[in-house]
């Protein structure tokens, strides 16, 4: 199994940025959780980041017929993006939308998720651990499939 995990814009900036939402851990740390998980698993990892909506765009078309599944913090996007929305929904491949922090119990703008109906689970609130779930999810999931 072959999964691609997605990070969008100020993700990089992990560790940095507003700790006391996201914590202390950088996006280095991130993506060695995420690798040590993908080996315990037996599953193949791609982690990606940038901080380009077209960049996502791009890269989940690009996953059709590459992954087997999608791990997707499409952080800022989550609130604003159709056309991420749009590409789920063209490509079809499983999708989990992580956010670290939960969004549902922040400021009103970040209660909209244009994202989650093209996404077959939504992780929130359980800050890094929630990707490894992630993984773990579409991993039960290809047992059944
Ligand atoms: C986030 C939540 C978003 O509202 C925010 O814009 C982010 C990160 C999270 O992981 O909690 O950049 O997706």
């Amino acid at each position: 199994m072959k999964l691609l995990i997605l990070n969008g814009p100020n993700l990089n900036l992990l560790g940095i940025r507003e700790p006391e939402i996201y914590g202390k851990q950088t996006y280095n740390d991130l993506c060695k959780l995420i690798e040590a998980h993908a080996e315990k698993l037996c599953v193949e990892v791609e982690i990606r980041q940038t901080n380009h909506e077209g960049v996502l765009v791009d890269w989940i078309q690009e996953a059709q017929g590459s992954f087997d599944g999608i791990v997707l913090n499409p952080a800022a996007y989550t609130h604003t993006s159709i056309a991420l929305l749009d590409a789920l929904l063209a490509v079809g491949v499983p999708t989990v939308e992580v956010h670290i922090s939960d969004p549902m119990k922040r400021e009103s703008f970040r209660q909209i998720s244009y994202l989650r109906e093209a996404c077959v689970k939504t992780i929130s609130g359980h800050g890094l651990q929630g990707y490894l779930e992630a993984m773990d999810y579409l991993k039960e999931q290809e047992r059944y499939s």
